[in-house]
């Protein structure tokens, strides 16, 4: 399947697009901070603007975790590490986390952040390069949750995920889609049926009515169930929040068919 590209930003657009005046903090030819007051993001290689960590996002995966301590967690979108550190680290004291991202920059971020609390590895590559090529041949007997923090779309990395690892024992998924986002820059918004067809191809899952944000927690939902159809792991939903605009934070419990 060919999945569309997510048109880029351009930094002083996204930087506009926001209701706050932005300041730069940092720069550099790689990665740009920038900041509002207390809120932070920033911006990668490839020019998305990524919001560092939302208080909804944070909480959402504090509570997806509450009761799972130790093993390990793979990040497919691991950015600076806040969520390594806050959630992963700090609040459910992982034995090992394995940092997947594009930005090299920002994985030396999460190194820093953790590396006194436990054991990282980090993986600058593509996710779904990563997931093709590493993941099978990891060793990852004790995974306890999978993290996809998209900025944008969450469904390549969560195929590839599954299609190259074989779940064997119960484990937490957590996942944040901005689908919205790519509908809005690819300009099918408007209409539903180009919206519907896109949905489809991404996710692999169908819609009736209009498309709204309830209707994309539902899609999530049902993406899920199909990678549990596939790969032979039912799916019980544990949580979800939402960010500002078109951001979704899904939390799910994954248990193998076959234990
Ligand atoms: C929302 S941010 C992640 C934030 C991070 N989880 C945190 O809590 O700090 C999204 C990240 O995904 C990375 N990214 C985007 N597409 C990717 C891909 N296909 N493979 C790996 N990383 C990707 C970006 O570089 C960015 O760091």
């Amino acid at each position: 399947m060919k999945w569309p590209q997510l048109q880029r930003f351009r930094i002083e657009d996204a930087v506009k697009k926001r209701d706050r005046p932005y300041h730069r903090i940092e720069a550099s030819p790689k990665t740009v901070e920038v900041r509002s007051g207390k809120t932070k993001a920033y911006i990668t290689k490839g020019e998305l603007v990524a919001p560092s960590l939302h208080p909804n996002k944070l909480e959402q995966r504090k509570e997806l975790v509450k009761d799972v301590k130790g093993g390990t967690v793979v990040e497919m979108f691991a950015g600076e590490g806040n969520l390594t550190k806050q959630v992963y680290a700090d609040k459910m004291k992982a034995d090992k986390i394995v940092a997947v991202d594009v930005d090299s920059r920002a994985l030396k971020k999460v190194e820093e952040k953790v590396k006194d609390k436990t054991e990282i590895e980090t993986y600058p590559s593509h996710n779904v390069k990563w997931a093709e090529q590493q993941l099978p041949y990891q060793d990852l007997r004790d995974v306890k949750v999978v993290d996809f923090d998209a900025f944008g779309s969450p469904a390549d990395a969560v195929q590839a995920f599954f299609d190259n690892y074989e779940v064997k024992r119960p484990m937490r998924v957590g996942l944040t889609d901005g689908s919205g986002l790519y509908i809005a820059q690819l300009g099918v918004a408007d209409d539903e049926a180009k919206r519907r067809e896109w949905i489809r191809k991404e996710f692999g899952v169908s819609y009736s009515g209009q498309w709204n944000r309830e209707k994309q927690k539902q899609i999530l939902d049902n993406f899920m169930e199909r990678q549990g159809r596939e790969h032979g792991f039912k799916v019980q939903k544990v949580n979800e929040a939402h960010g500002d605009q078109w951001a979704i934070y899904k939390g799910y419990k994954i248990i193998p068919a076959v234990a």
